[in-house]
């Protein structure tokens, strides 16, 4: 059943996996209510989403850590029935420096949010988990009653911690019901190249530091180590494309709306179920690039670990989603997201 003119906060709407998500929301006939405080995106990204989709979203620049501000927002906002929680800072290594920093973004925001949604007589919410509360599974691939294993960062903490207060919550708010997505990695860019991945600075995460190095952006590549016990000696991610992740949100959004939710907290993973490595990663972007890429093996980062690949049959036969891209797809859409950003 396609849902018409239900309304939808997507906060970090102008983000990489957010504004993916507005694109899907608004091709579903959702009507979307942006809140960003573009600390990590830009506005420019309201057009690329509007030359998708030839709609513009509703946008309200708010920091969410003001909650006068929050409050004020759903009380002009009140026919907002669903909320997709993606604002949030996620640098590991400056989570920390700034620990605090993220316990009042990442923590702080939430609270204010769920405090709202309780005052409703029925509210969907889907928050934005990773697979960071799995560390180092003991098995692959990992499902989701995988124990979470104590968080190696104040960042990790954040998504944990985020998924408790949301359990606890639901737990004695049956008028609000959540769905927690653990994102594997998230890579790739909209085929329309309109929206992509925009890191400021120096990208931590490998895909985008490919394409940079690969665009003459950076020199070379760090490969992380290569000593780890894997096929190749490099870690192993399961790389699920964005595309494919922002629709995992509307189908967890629509079972919430519809009330198919088995219970009023539920988890699933998202990825892809294949596990690649960093070797992998840059052959499939040699291939669909058709260059060499600079590359070293340097020493391993400290805080990775090993493997991390989804087992997704919860997903598949549950919320119905299955990833549909392929990694050399994803790639491609990087690659021309890249391109077109530089040229
Ligand atoms: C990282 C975070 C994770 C977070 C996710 C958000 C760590 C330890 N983990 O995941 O908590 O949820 O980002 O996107 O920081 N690599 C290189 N060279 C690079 C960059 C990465 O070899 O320049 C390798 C890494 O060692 C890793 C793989 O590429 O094996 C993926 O790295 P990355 O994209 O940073 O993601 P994660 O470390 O999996």
């Amino acid at each position: 059943m396609t849902l018409l003119y239900m309304k939808v906060l997507v906060t970090g709407g102008l983000g990489f996996i957010g504004s993916h998500t507005v694109v899907e929301l608004q091709n579903e006939g959702y009507e979307v209510v942006i809140i960003d405080d573009c600390s990590n995106s830009s506005e420019n990204v309201l057009e690329g989403i509007t030359s998708i989709t030839e709609k513009t979203p509703l946008f309200e620049k708010i920091d969410l850590k003001e909650k006068n501000k929050v409050e004020d927002f759903f009380k002009r906002h009140h026919d907002i029935e669903g909320v997709i929680h993606f604002a949030a800072s996620k640098a590991v290594g400056e989570s920390v420096e700034k620990p605090l920093l993220y316990y009042e973004n990442n923590i702080g925001t939430l609270v204010y949010i769920l405090k709202e949604l309780c005052n409703k007589n029925k509210a969907s919410f889907i928050f934005s988990s990773s697979c960071t509360v799995y560390g180092q599974a003991d098995k692959m691939p990992i499902t989701e009653s995988a124990p979470v294993k104590m968080a190696e960062s104040p960042y990790g903490n954040t998504k944990q911690m985020g998924e408790e207060i949301i359990a606890d919550t639901c737990k004695v708010t049956p008028s609000l019901n959540a769905i927690a997505l653990r994102y594997f990695n998230p890579i790739g860019a909209h085929p329309s190249s309109q929206i992509g991945e925009l890191p400021i600075g120096v990208p931590q995460n490998l895909v985008p530091f490919i394409t940079q190095t690969g665009v003459g952006l950076r020199e070379e590549l760090s490969v992380f180590g290569d000593d780890y016990p894997t096929e190749d000696g490099t870690c192993v991610r399961d790389y699920i494309y964005v595309v494919d992740l922002a629709k995992a949100h509307v189908i967890a959004l629509q079972r919430l709306m519809n009330g198919k939710n088995s219970n009023n907290y539920e988890v699933f993973n998202v990825g892809t179920g294949t596990g690649s490595t960093v070797l992998e990663v840059i052959q499939s972007f040699e291939k669909i690039s058709d260059k060499k890429l600079n590359y070293k093996i340097v020493d391993r980062r400290p805080g990775d670990i090993t493997s991390a690949y989804a087992d997704t049959t919860k997903a598949n036969e549950i919320l119905g989603w299955k990833s549909q891209y392929t990694l050399d797809e994803a790639m491609k859409s990087a690659w021309d997201w890249e391109q077109k950003v530089r040229s």
